[in-house]
């Protein structure tokens, strides 16, 4: 967070075009006027980047042949109980949408949508982001996209499910109205799952 300064000339340079990849460590109060409350606390990177240019810098791609291998990398590093092969993946991407998510080109996170499967309308939305990238807003952004996408092909219900040791997960979903529905230990696991659905 920048240290909020009266300048002490109107000229004070603040160099904006191309905007500084993150926040000045001192910024001139007539800029911190213009942004509300929520904006100044989400003066990291991604938000100042958002703010000073309008645009979010955050990318998003849905998995084809050349990527299979990125998303798995992100499933594997995340989720190291439930390692899944090359081929798993591709079997997947025929049944779910999965996506991935870049901040420019740096790969950040990836997405699973399980679409309906019946007249009741539920859908699974899952969200994972590297453990480096986290608490930037990336999370928050890809889910609201992939919430989209969800109801786009008709889902009605929205669950999410999180491995009980993922309690950055558990918090996430907690946060955005989800509510635990279940919890159970799948054949050859030994952390347990839970099931959450969206109210
Ligand atoms: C759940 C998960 C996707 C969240 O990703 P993320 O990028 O950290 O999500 P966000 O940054 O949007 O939000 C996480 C926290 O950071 C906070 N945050 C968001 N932007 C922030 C910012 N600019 N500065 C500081 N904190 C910020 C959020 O308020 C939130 O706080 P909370 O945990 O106290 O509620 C990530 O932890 C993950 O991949 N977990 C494992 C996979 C998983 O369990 N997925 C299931 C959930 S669908």
């Amino acid at each position: 967070m920048p240290e909020i300064v009266e300048a002490k000339s109107r000229k004070a340079p603040l160099r904006l075009d191309p905007p500084p990849e993150s926040p000045p460590a001192r910024l001139p109060v007539r800029f911190a006027r213009k942004m509300t409350a929520s904006t100044q606390a989400d003066l990291t990177s991604l938000g100042w980047w958002r703010w000073v240019t309008g645009v979010s810098r955050l990318h998003f791609e849905a998995v084809d042949d050349a990527t299979l291998e990125k998303w798995r990398h992100v499933h594997n590093v995340i989720i190291p109980a439930d390692p899944l092969s090359l081929e798993d993946v591709r079997e997947r991407r025929q049944r779910f949408h999965l996506e991935l998510g870049y901040v420019g080109d740096v790969l950040a996170g990836c997405s699973t949508v399980r679409p309906p499967m019946d007249d009741a309308g539920k859908a699974t939305v899952i969200v994972r982001v590297l453990p480096e990238h986290r608490r930037q807003g990336i999370g928050g952004e890809f889910f609201q996209r992939e919430l989209e996408h969800a109801r786009a092909m008709g889902g009605k219900v929205i669950e999410t499910v999180v491995l009980e040791s993922n309690q950055d997960g558990l918090r996430f979903a907690l946060s955005h109205g989800f509510v635990e529905i279940e919890r159970y230990v799948l054949p050859g696991h030994a952390v347990p799952f839970i099931d959450l659905r969206l109210t």
